[in-house]
C-alpha cells in the first residue's frame, strides 16, 4: 500500500493535468478555482487505496477517482447556493465570488466532466458497472439533498429520517468511491460489497462530524462559516435531539421568530451545551466508525490495507476540517 500522502500526490498531480478551454472564461474559471482550491480529497484517496488493496495498480482507478472528486466538487457549487453559504475551503464560494447563475452552470459542466472522467479509458468489461454505480449514486445524492432542504421546513424530523438523509446526500458517494476502486481493482463480489459498506458507514460518521464542526468548529481551520446549519434550521442530529429533549422553548422560538444571526447561533448552541450534545454526538460517531471497521473486516484485506482503512475511519471522528 502507498501512504495517504502518496495517494494525495497522485490526485493533485492529475488535477494539475486537467486542461480547460480558454473560453468562455465565465464557465471554466470557477471550475479551476474550485478544483485548485484544495479540499481533503478523501473520496479519490478511497478509490485509489481500495483499488490497490485489491492487489491492482492504483493508477488503474485514477480516472474514476478523479470523476468522483469532480462530482463531489460539482455538488458543492450547488449545495452552497442551496445553503446560502459564503465560505468554503477558506475562500468565498463560487456564487459569492461570481454569482448564482455562474455556480449553477459551472456546476452543470462539472457534472458532465465527472461522467466523462468516470468512463475515460475504462476497460469495456468494467464500463457498465462503473457507469451504473455512478448514475445510481448521483440520483441518491440528489434525493438526499432534497430531503435536506425539505427538512428545513419541518420540526418533527426523526433521527431515523436524518440518518437516511445523510446516507443519501453524503455516504453513498463515499461508498461509490470505494466501489469504483473495487471494480477497477477486480475485487470479488464479497470484497466489493464490504468496501462499499465500509464507505457508507464511514460517510455517516463523516457527516455527523461535519454537522458537529458546523456548530463547534474553528472557522479558520474548518474553512466554512460556523453556524450556517443553525441559521438554516438544518435538521442535524444536534438539532433533532435538542428539539426532542429541551423544554425551555428556546429552540422553537428561534425557529419561528429568529433573533439576530449571532444571537440565534449562541442561543441554540447554549441549548446543545446544556444537553451535553457534543460528547453524545461523538459517541454516535464512534458507533459508526466501529460499524465501518466491522464492514471492513468482511473484506479480509492484507494487514497493511486493513490498517490504512482503520486509520482513515478513526480520523473521521477527530478531524477538525
Ligand atoms: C463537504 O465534503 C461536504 C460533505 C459531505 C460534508 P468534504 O468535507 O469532503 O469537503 P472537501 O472536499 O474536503 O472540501
Ligand atoms: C453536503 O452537506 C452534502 C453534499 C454536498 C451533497 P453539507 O451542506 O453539510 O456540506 P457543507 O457543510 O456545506 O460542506
Ligand atoms: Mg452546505
Ligand atoms: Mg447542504
Ligand atoms: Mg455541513
Amino acid at each position: 500500500m502507498h501512504t495517504i500522502d502518496e495517494y494525495l500526490g497522485m490526485v493533485e498531480c492529475r488535477i494539475k493535468e486537467l486542461r480547460y478551454p480558454a473560453s468562455p472564461k465565465g464557465l471554466y474559471e470557477p471550475i479551476k478555482y474550485t478544483l485548485d482550491g484544495g479540499g481533503k480529497r478523501l473520496r479519490p484517496v478511497l478509490t485509489l487505496a481500495v483499488c490497490e488493496a485489491m492487489g491492482a495498480d492504483p493508477a488503474n482507478a485514477l480516472n474514476q477517482a478523479m470523476g468522483v472528486e469532480m462530482f463531489h466538487n460539482f455538488t458543492l457549487l450547488h449545495d452552497d447556493v442551496m445553503d446560502h453559504a459564503d465560505m468554503r475551503r477558506g475562500r468565498p464560494t463560487v456564487h459569492r465570488r461570481w454569482d448564482e447563475r455562474t455556480a449553477i452552470l459551472s456546476g452543470d459542466a462539472m457534472l458532465t466532466m465527472a461522467s466523462v472522467l468516470v468512463g475515460e479509458n475504462c476497460p469495456t468489461d468494467k464500463y457498465r458497472k462503473v457507469n451504473e454505480l455512478f448514475s445510481r449514486t448521483s440520483m441518491e445524492v440528489y434525493e438526499g439533498q432534497q430531503y435536506d432542504m425539505d427538512f428545513e421546513e419541518r420540526a418533527d424530523v426523526t433521527v431515523e429520517e436524518y440518518m437516511e438523509m445523510i446516507r443519501l446526500k453524503t455516504s453513498v458517494l463515499l461508498g461509490c468511491a470505494c466501489g469504483m476502486g473495487a471494480i477497477m481493482g477486480d475485487a470479488d463480489e464479497t470484497c466489493a460489497l464490504a468496501m462499499y459498506a465500509y464507505g457508507e458507514k464511514l460517510g455517516l460518521a463523516f457527516q455527523l462530524q461535519d454537522d458537529y464542526l458546523d456548530t463547534y468548529g474553528d472557522p479558520i481551520i474548518f474553512g466554512k462559516e460556523i453556524g450556517g446549519d443553525i441559521l438554516n434550521d438544518k435538521k442535524t442530529w444536534l438539532l433533532i435531539t435538542a428539539l426532542s429533549e429541551d423544554e425551555s422553548g428556546v429552540l422553537m422560538r428561534e425557529i419561528k421568530t429568529p433573533s439576530e444571526p449571532s444571537d440565534k447561533i449562541d442561543a441554540v448552541r447554549g441549548v446543545y451545551d446544556r444537553l451535553n450534545l457534543p460528547a453524545r454526538c461523538h459517541e454516535l460517531i464512534d458507533r459508526y466508525v466501529r460499524e465501518a471497521i466491522a464492514e471492513l473486516e468482511k473484506a479480509s484485506l492484507p494487514p497493511a490495507a486493513r490498517d490504512f482503512f482503520v486509520a482513515l475511519a478513526e480520523n473521521s471522528r477527530t478531524r477538525t476540517h
